[in-house]
């Protein structure tokens, strides 16, 4: 639980490999060209020392220009990436094509983006001699090169934890899982399983997403009116207080400087079961454009 004390912006969580991650990143799905490294500067400019992206937005060397932009010490800089899913048989690749893009020596997180290894002639068509037990056999090797500090998977659901933990082949515990997470989509048994195993978790879509029903929630407004922050300022600290780390996404200059405005905030008991107790439901991302079904109940 936080306290009125907390530095959020300086707050780190450390991942099963004793790396420390920062608690707050600035998200870049859909953050568009001439956008993205603007947005990442400014983060940057304000204080964010991690960012999140991916080689399936294409926006990879945009960011890497901002984090230049911004005269930052590549060191000072978490740096998270993906794998994306028609590459899963070319992992080797798919990082050299990232460090490329991005413009640096290694990353500091780099994740398989979906359990799901796509065949990159026909998006519609799963591998049929690979799946994401091979692609994380490959991932495993990649650390020892320096390229990738830690590794760890993305939209893995408890069914598909267990599966890859459980194989022979399955030397490396997943660092982190990033899944959607927000007051609509909790995932309380998902959450707790990956503590349990030792893997930290980081809520994406955190605030929701691009035109989030959560602006709309009448119990967060009261919260938020009630500890005259913003929304998305008590809906970041909420992922805080769960110890997931959060990356909600801007290319406004002002929304990104208002979400890092978190230090000294906390929500207490009471407000965090509110939160958690919302009856509405909604998820951002499904799994009906993969080859394969990732998402498994109402609580993946
Ligand atoms: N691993 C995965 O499969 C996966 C999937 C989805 C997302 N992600 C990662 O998670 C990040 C965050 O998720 P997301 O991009 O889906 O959504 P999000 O961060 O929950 O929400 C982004 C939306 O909220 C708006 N916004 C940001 N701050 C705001 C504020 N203070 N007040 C009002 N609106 C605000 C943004 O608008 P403007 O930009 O116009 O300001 C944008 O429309 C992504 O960018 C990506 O890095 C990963």
């Amino acid at each position: 639980m936080g306290s009125a004390d907390q530095q959020w912006t300086k707050k780190t969580f450390t991942l099963n490999t004793g790396a420390k991650i920062p608690a707050v990143g600035l998200g870049t799905w859909q953050s568009g060209p001439n956008e993205v490294r603007k947005a990442v500067k400014a983060a940057l400019d304000a204080g964010y020392r991690h960012i999140d992206t991916a080689l399936a937005y294409g926006n990879e060397a945009e960011v890497g220009l901002g984090i230049k932009d911004s005269g930052v010490p590549r060191e000072e800089i978490w740096i998270t990436t993906k794998l994306d899913n028609p590459w899963h048989k070319r992992v080797q690749e798919g990082i050299d094509s990232s460090l490329n893009s991005l413009q640096t020596d290694y990353v500091d997180l780099y994740l398989m983006h979906w359990p799901s290894s796509t065949d990159p002639d026909d998006l519609k068509k799963h591998l049929p001699d690979w799946d994401f037990i091979k692609t994380w056999a490959e991932m495993q090797k990649l650390p020892e090169s320096g390229r990738v500090k830690n590794i760890g998977v993305s939209n893995f659901a408890i069914r598909n934890l267990e599966k890859l933990l459980n194989d022979p082949s399955c030397k490396t515990t997943p660092a982190v899982n990033q899944v959607e997470l927000h007051p609509n989509n909790p995932s309380p048994k998902l959450v707790d399983y990956c503590k349990e195993k030792g893997i930290h978790c980081t809520a994406y879509s955190c605030l929701g997403s691009t035109n989030s029903p959560l602006a709309k929630d009448q119990t967060l407004q009261k919260i938020a009116d009630n500890k005259g922050k913003t929304t998305a300022q008590i809906l970041l600290l909420w992922g805080l207080q769960r110890d997931t780390s959060v990356i909600p996404k801007s290319v406004t200059a002002s929304r990104i400087e208002s979400n890092w405005q978190l230090d000294g905030a906390s929500l207490t008991d009471e407000e965090m079961e509110q939160l958690s107790s919302l009856p509405d439901r909604f998820k951002v991302c499904g799994d009906g454009w993969l080859p394969v079904k990732v998402f498994f109940g109402d609580d993946e």
